[in-house]
Formats: C-alpha cells, structure tokens, sequence
C-alpha cells in the first residue's frame, strides 16, 4: 500500500508568537507563548497560567491538552496519518522487522545489519525468565484472563530483576528496557499455555521475534514446531502496527507512573492495566464477541440501530478513535492481513470476516458514522487474524501488550531522560462541599 507523502510541514511560530487571554472581569491581560513542532497543531505553553492568574487550565479527558514533548510517534488524525520517527506506518508494516521498529523506537534510527545483529543478541540474551518466575503461574485458576495473569507477572518482575532497576543508571534503565522488549512474548505464551494446561516451552534465538513468539505459543515438546512463513508475517506486522501510538491511554499511564521514578516493570504493568478496557486494548477482544453475537449479515441493521440508540449502551466496538478522524490506517493494513492468514488457513470463507467487511460496508454508509467520523480502528480486524492463527479472544489484549511494550518503554525512556523531568500531577476543578466544620456524632 504505496502512500503519496503528504506535505506535513507546519509553518514554525512566529519568533515572538503569542497568545493573549483578556479576563473581562478586570480587563487584565497575560500572554503565553506559541510553541511549534515538526509537524502538527501548534501548542500554547500555558505552564505559568495559574501562577500567573490564579486559574488552571480545563480539559478533561486531555482533548486539547499535549502533556509532553515526544520525538517517537507522529499522528495526523484528520488524515489517517501514522509515523515512527518518521517514517510512515506502512513502510514499516510492509517492510520492517518488529525488532528494527524496536530499535527504531527506542534509538530514533533504523539499524543497519550490524547494529540489528548486535541488537537482536542483546534481546535474545534476555528471552528466558528466572526458573522461579514459573511458580508465579501456578498461583492462578487455569481460567483466569490472560490479561490477568500478565498484570501480576510483569509486575512481578521487579521481584526478580532488581539488580538493574535504578532508573538514575543509564546502563540500568537500558537493561530493563531489553529485559522487557526480550521476555514479553515468553511471558505471554506461558499465559497462553497454562490458561490450556500446556507445557512452557524455551524461547529460541535463533528464530525471529514472532517466529519464536509462534513457536512458544503453539509449540509442543514431543515434536519439532514448524514456523508457517505467512503466520510469522502476519504476527510480525500486528506487532509493528501495535508498537506505538503517541500518548494513549496507557502510554500516558506509564509516563504518570514513571514520573515519581517507579520501576519500569511497575511502569509497563500499570500499562498493560490500562490497556485492558474495552475501549482501548481491550476492544480487540470485544469486536469478536460483537460480531458472534450479531451472528449474520441479517442481523447488522438491528445492531447499527442499538448503536445509534442513545438510550442503548451499546457501541459498535472497534469503531471510532479519539484522534482518528478518518480511516485508521493500521485497520487497512490489518485487513488485508487477515485476508491473507485466512486464504492460508483455508479460511477464506470465514464468517465472521465476511460479516466484519460487511458491517464496515455498511456502517461506513450510514450518516451516523459519516457525522461523526467514525471509521475502523486497528482492534477491528486484528481478533479475526489472531483467532484464525489460533488464540482465544481472551489472548488478544495481552498480543496487544507485546506489541505495545516497545512503545511503553520507548515513551518511558524519553521522558525519564527528559532535561525538565518532574513527577506528573494534574489539578482538578474542585465541586465538593464547602468548607465546614465537624459535627459531634451526637449533633448529626
Ligand atoms: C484503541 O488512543 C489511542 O491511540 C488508542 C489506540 C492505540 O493504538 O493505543 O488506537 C487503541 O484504543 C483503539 C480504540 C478501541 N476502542 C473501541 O473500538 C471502542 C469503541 N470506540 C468508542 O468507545 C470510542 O470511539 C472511543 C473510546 C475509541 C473514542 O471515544 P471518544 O473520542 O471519547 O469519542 P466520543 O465517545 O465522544 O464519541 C463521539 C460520538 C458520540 O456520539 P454523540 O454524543 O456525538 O452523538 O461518537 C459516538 C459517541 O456516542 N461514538 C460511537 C462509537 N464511538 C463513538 N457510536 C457508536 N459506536 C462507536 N464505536
């Protein structure tokens, strides 16, 4: 998918550009500084209002608020824009190891042969867990959420490595940082294989990321695993498409957690936490009971009703996007993904494909979803793919997880090295009771 290079230029501020705010109350007047990026809306630095003018800035749910500068990710939401240092989502995609996007995120560069030999030793290095950390899965109910099972392990973590975790030490923070990227898919594939009672199996470095990802997975120890090439890919890209997406709601949750100088595996398992709701990584998983419980193309009038309805809770998951405003371009690619994992799989014909291509003719019609530019995001086909490879819908947020940890730790790494770091602390506008004084219980 060749796209043509937008001009994504902005004009740089004005040297002295300001903005001025009038209060009419008294006519007093302050000025705040215009500040450009790359690319980009423009920002207003409103660091010094309150103590300028005893107000605070209001924007719940942060929908005009940039709460940082950030070097890795770039998203033009009315265009269905999407880079990685620059470079467009899909060239990555089609292109790129998830272990050079990896360093990529991390180091601002794509690596040449060397450096990603070097770098693919480095992870390698780290892809087991201590023999111990195995005994943490014995303590969960084989039916427990994946998701579950991955916030108490990677927390766990700390427990395990804190040899390396003073996040003062360059060499420390970059050690976790390859401990992370490095036993992220064993953890998940051990979440995976105890939910079925399975085995572990070792991660093998002479395979790729997702290949050795695949091979842990769905591996057994009474026979050699044979890594299907089209899988691999398709794992390969999910992952690059998952790997960052500017200040999420879990990429801000570990930038928060980071800032008082937790431990980055605390850090990434308070991601993953916030990751877990249906309306972020959890959607993945939603979109496959949604479209399981409209069961037929018959059935999608009645579920585009429920979910104009505003009386209805119901929304058509894997639609819609805080930024995106226009298709999201990891949904385009993911679609033709899982296309071609099902004609693999001798697939071709399944349903639920057929009624996720359907349900997006549809809705992408209908004036409701046109108003307000509500277009597939990346969770709506990608649970069709991952359930045709072979995982559970339950498996799905934690595949996102893996993905995502790259960008978790990319994000945290860039603001703990940042000149100005200080610990995140958000105001509020206060609507309690007013002051008053204590009652006697006898009084009340
Ligand atoms: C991810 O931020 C990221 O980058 C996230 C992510 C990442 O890579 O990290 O891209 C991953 O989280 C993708 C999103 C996955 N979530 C879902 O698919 C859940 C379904 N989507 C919605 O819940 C919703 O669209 C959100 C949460 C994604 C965005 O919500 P917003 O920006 O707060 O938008 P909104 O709720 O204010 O909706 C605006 C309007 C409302 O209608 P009106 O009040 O204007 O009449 O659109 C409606 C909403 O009711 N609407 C939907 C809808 N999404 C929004 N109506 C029906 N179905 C939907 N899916």
């Amino acid at each position: 998918m060749k796209r043509v290079l937008p001009d994504l230029i902005v004009d740089p501020p004005l040297a002295d550009e300001k903005v001025t705010i009038v209060f009419h109350a008294d006519g007093k007047q302050y000025d705040f500084p215009v500040l450009g990026g790359t690319h980009g809306p423009k920002v207003i630095d409103v660091g010094r209002l309150y103590t300028e003018t005893g107000y605070f800035s209001y924007d719940p749910g942060f929908m005009s608020t940039a709460n940082c500068d950030s070097a890795i990710t770039f998203i033009d939401g009315e265009r269905g824009i999407l880079l990685h240092r620059g470079y467009p989502i899909e060239e990555l995609a089609a292109h790129a190891d998830f272990l050079e996007v990896c360093y990529l995120l991390l180091y601002g560069k794509l690596p040449n042969q060397s450096e990603l030999h070097d770098f693919g030793d480095l992870i390698g290095h780290h892809s087991m867990v201590h023999e111990q950390f195995k005994r943490f899965f014995a303590g969960f109910r084989r039916d427990a959420p994946p998701m579950a099972v991955m916030v108490g392990t990677v927390g766990a973590l700390s427990a395990f490595y804190h040899d390396k975790i003073d996040i003062t030490d360059p060499e420390a923070r970059m050690v976790a940082t390859h401990r992370l990227i490095a036993k992220m898919p064993t953890i998940c594939a051990m979440a995976f294989n105890y939910s079925l009672g399975r085995p572990f199996l070792y991660p093998r470095n002479d395979l790729s990321y997702a290949s050795n990802f695949l091979r842990m997975s769905f591996g057994i120890p009474a026979e050699e695993y044979v890594v299907n090439p089209v899988l691999a890919r398709a794992i390969n890209r999910f992952l690059v498409l998952h790997a960052d997406h500017e200040q999420n709601a879990s990429t801000a949750t570990v930038r928060i957690a980071g800032s008082s100088h937790a431990n980055p595996y605390a850090c990434v398992a308070a991601g993953i936490t916030a990751l877990w709701g249906p309306d972020h990584g959890g959607a993945n998983e939603a979109v496959v009971n949604m479209l399981e419980e409209i069961g037929s193309k018959e059935r999608i009038a009645l579920y585009i009703k429920r979910a104009k309805d505003k009386e209805d809770p119901f929304r058509l998951t894997g639609f819609g996007h805080r930024v995106y405003k226009n298709y999201d371009p990891r949904a385009a690619i993911l679609r033709e993904s899982c296309h071609e994992v099902l004609a693999e799989l001798g697939k071709k014909d399944e349903p639920l494909f057929a009624l996720a291509l359907e349900l997006e003719r549809i809705a992408l019609e209908d004036d409701y979803f046109i108003q307000r530019k509500l277009f597939p995001n990346v969770d709506f086909y990608s649970g069709i793919m991952l359930r045709a490879i072979g995982f559970p819908t339950g498996m799905f947020p934690p595949l996102f997880a893996l993905g995502r940890t790259i960008g978790w730790i990319a994000q945290w790494k860039e603001m703990i090295e940042a000149p100005d770091q200080h610990i995140a602390r958000p105001r509020q506008r206060y609507t309690g009771p007013p002051l008053r004084p204590y009652l006697p219980i006898a009084q009340r």
